[in-house]
């Protein structure tokens, strides 16, 4: 086994995000599974030249995510960043605990975890199954022809977040192109900067507001209880606001495209409602949006798969290529809806483990079980050649789907 940490300039570090294959894009990228087949920890070169380890299979993706030796602070020298100017950046704000490592990050999660739990939001159903069903009148009203993702993949869990945060959805065409500018893998530190302080001066303003007309909504919670100071109620929203929409939007248009394209998985779907909750599980590990790894920074010398990360070298796991791991997922590189997917780590592994993954669950369930109940004969408008995939984000999913029925 290999036990050299490497350097930025190996002859054979593969050149990190790598593209997906036209033929297939619901697929890692072929390059990186050459190279994962070669070796499961990968020397990867980001896009200015820096290093990072690519860890590509399932078990040593779960030993990373749940190894504390691995910091999730996004200050650190050798933390990996896919965008240019983002460390200097983060290091000017006060940061969020998705880039914090414990007890920091424990003590801003708990003031969340109750309005996230199961039962919590197993009784937000029928809110969600309506809000579903009213979006599918006004397509169905002004078909029968829609974009999939502006008409009711993006609008529905944008609005469920904003319920919860007690955010105006009127404001939605601000908070989604700010959101939308967060994860682009092609946006300048400087815009970068200019949509966090937008939504950050954005949320301070609700916060406000929260204290003079309070309501039930976490924001005006947190404003409440006073543990909080207003920059930190400010980042929480942000990062709730942000988190709550654009993930579950593209997983939604995703699975109705990749639906679309499986008939005979659909049809099983359809004939059988009842495997909506294992179908959206094998959904998430087929698809996996968050397709460009989740990164750490080693805080000491630590052993993963035969190699040793040294203390300030970056880590990427790549949840997507853990996701097809073989040994976990017999013939994982097809879609499967009756598989049990239930291992799958989708929604990341550890303490930052995803603190929406009930809320996403039932929105996924919903909105794919009434989506095709209520539209037969709901088919792609366009070519699949044609389907804008967003490759340039952080979160994978796509720009619009035309479709008619
Ligand atoms: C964390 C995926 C939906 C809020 C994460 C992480 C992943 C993930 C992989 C772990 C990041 C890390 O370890 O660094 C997803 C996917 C979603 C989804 C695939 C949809 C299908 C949501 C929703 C919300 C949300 C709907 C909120 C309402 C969060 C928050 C964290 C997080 C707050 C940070 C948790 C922490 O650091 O302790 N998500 N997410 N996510 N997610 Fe999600």
């Amino acid at each position: 086994a290999r036990t050299d940490s490497g350097s930025a300039d190996r002859a054979d570090a593969l050149a990190f995000p790598a593209p997906k294959s036209a033929k297939c894009p619901f697929d890692p990228p072929p390059a990186v599974d050459r190279a994962r087949a070669a070796h499961p920890v990968v020397r990867a070169t980001l896009w200015d030249g820096t290093s990072a380890w690519l860890i590509t299979e399932h078990e040593h993706v779960r030993q990373v995510l749940g190894d504390k030796r691995f910091s999730a602070e996004g200050t650190r020298d050798g933390f990996p960043y896919l965008v240019a100017g983002v460390r200097e950046l983060v290091r000017t704000m006060k940061p969020t605990f998705f880039r914090q490592d414990d007890p920091e990050h424990a003590r801003l999660r708990r003031m969340l975890t109750a309005d996230f739990m199961v039962k919590r939001v197993e009784a937000m159903r029928p809110e969600i199954q309506q809000l579903t069903d009213e979006l599918l009148d006004r397509m169905i009203e002004n078909g029968p022809e829609a974009d999939l993702v502006a008409d009711f993949a993006l609008p529905l869990p944008s609005v469920v977040i904003c319920l919860l945060l007690g955010v105006p959805y009127e404001d939605h065409r601000f908070f989604q192109e700010r959101a939308a500018a967060l994860f682009s893998l092609q946006a300048t530190a400087e815009e970068v900067r200019r949509s966090q302080q937008e939504l950050l001066t954005y949320l301070a303003g609700i916060a406000e507001r929260k204290q003079r007309e309070p309501d039930g909504s976490i924001i005006s919670r947190l404003v409440a209880q006073g543990e909080l100071d207003f920059d930190e109620i400010a980042s929480t929203g942000r990062l709730l606001l942000v988190a709550g929409h654009e993930t579950t939007a593209n997983m939604i248009a995703l699975s109705a495209l990749v639906l679309m394209r499986n008939p005979d998985q659909l049809a099983r779907l359809r004939a059988e409602p009842a495997l909506v909750k294992g179908a959206v599980e094998e959904l998430l590990r087929y698809l996996t949006i968050v397709h460009n790894g989740i990164p750490r920074v080693a805080a000491e010398d630590v052993a993963v798969g035969g190699v040793t990360v040294r203390a300030g070298e970056g880590v990427l796991c790549l949840v997507n290529t853990a996701n097809r791991d073989e040994r976990v997922f017999p013939g994982g590189d097809t879609l499967d809806l009756g598989r049990d997917a239930n291992r799958h780590v989708a929604f990341g592994f550890g303490v930052h483990q995803c603190l929406g993954q009930p809320l996403a669950r039932a929105e996924l369930q919903i909105a794919l079980e009434t989506l095709f109940r209520r539209l037969p004969g709901l088919r792609p408008a366009i070519p699949f050649e044609d389907v804008p995939f967003r490759h340039d984000q952080a979160i994978y999913g796509l720009g619009a789907l035309p479709v008619t029925w």
